[in-house]
């Protein structure tokens, strides 16, 4: 086996606030990280109105001069050079541009949510079969050290039987004033909403705690939902879940923050808790530490391996973001063949975007024909 490092060239489609911070943390060395079997390269960017505008996104991350800017996605999935593109459009337009770039038979790594709905993330599983490619949701979440830990540590029993997990992940806002109705935040346009922006990463980590991907349930899930009236988007949602027996509680609101005052009262945010103990996180979308309480029973037939212990991480080596966990993901699996990832893969995808469908159709919260519909190409 080759002691060369595994080369992933990536193509960003879109220039926005996230692709800008995920291709800093592709420019980053990963020995930085103590990564070594894999690299990437940023080969190009497309913006969908101006080539000028993909060269400044290129130029202000000190991108390679090498790597071409295009003025169109069309023109960014069709450069030869391009191994896997990365779509950082709002939620509205996921299942356009993957679709665009499977179909130019590019490998794809999906902004989350993975598209607005199931119906559409089907058709992109098939075009994704037919292709060969790759394809990933961008859960960056699950690529830490300390969640693939916490994974590891629940899928080896050592906190007993998990029986329930209570997730939050909120932000203070000021809505009328910061996000108005037309951000990607409350605009329907853009599929909006607190649910599909930030209550998937509740979602993802009761599913961290509760979904085996080797033993697949689909939870029942009952969910209340507060809609931003001006565009009828969901500003606060609640949602209540029943795996097997296991409860669990992912809220989310773009009204309450999860931790009100980060700089007095860190809070952790996610609660995991096993017939043995609890393990708590702080924080959801970019963990930094974990917390281990052993249940203080001392009748208990089988007490806890583990001691009361907070372990802290760095959750940005060589200075970057912790993005870069996932496209490290990327570039093993396409150097290995793989069409998805063994640790975010297409049907759990699928079916914590069901429970996002329920929710949304329970709360009549719903998004321009355009944006729900499987109908490509379609300029929306
Ligand atoms: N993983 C994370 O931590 C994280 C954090 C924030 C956001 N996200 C996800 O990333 C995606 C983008 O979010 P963002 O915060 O980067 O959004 P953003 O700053 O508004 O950027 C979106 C970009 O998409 C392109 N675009 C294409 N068609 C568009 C349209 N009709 N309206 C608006 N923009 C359009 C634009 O770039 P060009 O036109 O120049 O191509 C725009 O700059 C969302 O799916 C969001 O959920 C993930």
């Amino acid at each position: 086996m080759s002691s060369e490092p595994f080369t992933l060239r990536w193509g960003i489609l879109a220039t926005g606030g996230i692709a800008k911070t995920f291709t800093k943390d592709l420019l980053i060395d990963p020995s930085t990280r103590a990564v070594h079997d894999v690299r990437h390269e940023v080969v190009a960017a497309g913006s969908s109105s101006a080539a000028s505008r993909a060269q400044d996104f290129l130029t202000s991350l000190n991108a390679p001069s090498s790597a071409k800017a295009y003025g169109s996605y069309k023109e960014l999935v069709e450069d030869d050079n391009v191994d896997i593109i990365y779509v950082a459009t709002p939620h509205s337009h996921h299942y356009q541009h993957a679709r665009l770039a499977l179909e130019a038979g590019k490998h794809v790594l999906i902004e989350k949510p993975v598209t607005v709905n199931v119906a559409q993330f089907k058709i992109l599983q098939d075009i994704a079969r037919e292709k060969k490619r790759f394809m990933m949701e961008a859960v960056w979440t699950r690529f830490f050290p300390l969640s693939r830990e916490v994974v590891q540590f629940i899928r080896d029993g050592k906190l007993g039987e998990i029986k329930r997990v209570w997730a939050d992940f909120s932000f203070w806002n000021d809505v009328e004033k910061e996000f108005g109705t037309s951000h990607r935040m409350t605009s329907p346009s853009l599929a909006g909403g607190a649910l599909l922006d930030l209550g998937i990463y509740s979602l993802t980590w009761v599913f961290m705690a509760l979904y085996n991907p080797l033993s697949p349930i689909t939870p029942s899930a009952v969910s209340l939902v507060t809609k931003f009236p001006p565009t009828g988007v969901d500003e606060q949602t609640s949602v209540l879940l029943d795996f097997s027996g296991a409860h669990a509680i992912a809220t989310t609101s773009i009204r309450v923050a999860s931790t009100p005052n980060a700089a007095h009262n860190a809070q952790d945010d996610i609660r995991i808790q096993g017939t043995l103990g609890d393990l708590t996180v702080n924080y959801a979308p970019r963990p930094k530490s974990y917390t281990l309480t052993p249940a203080s029973s001392a009748s208990r037939g089988t007490p806890a391996e583990f001691g009361y212990e907070t372990k802290t991480f760095d959750d940005g080596p060589g200075g970057g973001h912790g993005m870069f966990w996932e496209a490290d993901e990327c570039a093993r699996c396409v150097r290995d063949g793989e069409m998805e990832s063994g640790v975010c893969g297409w049907r759990e995808s699928e079916v914590c975007l069901g429970v996002m469908d329920g929710v949304r159709v329970g709360g009549g919260v719903g998004y321009p024909e355009g944006v729900e519909g499987v109908e490509y190409p379609l300029d929306l």
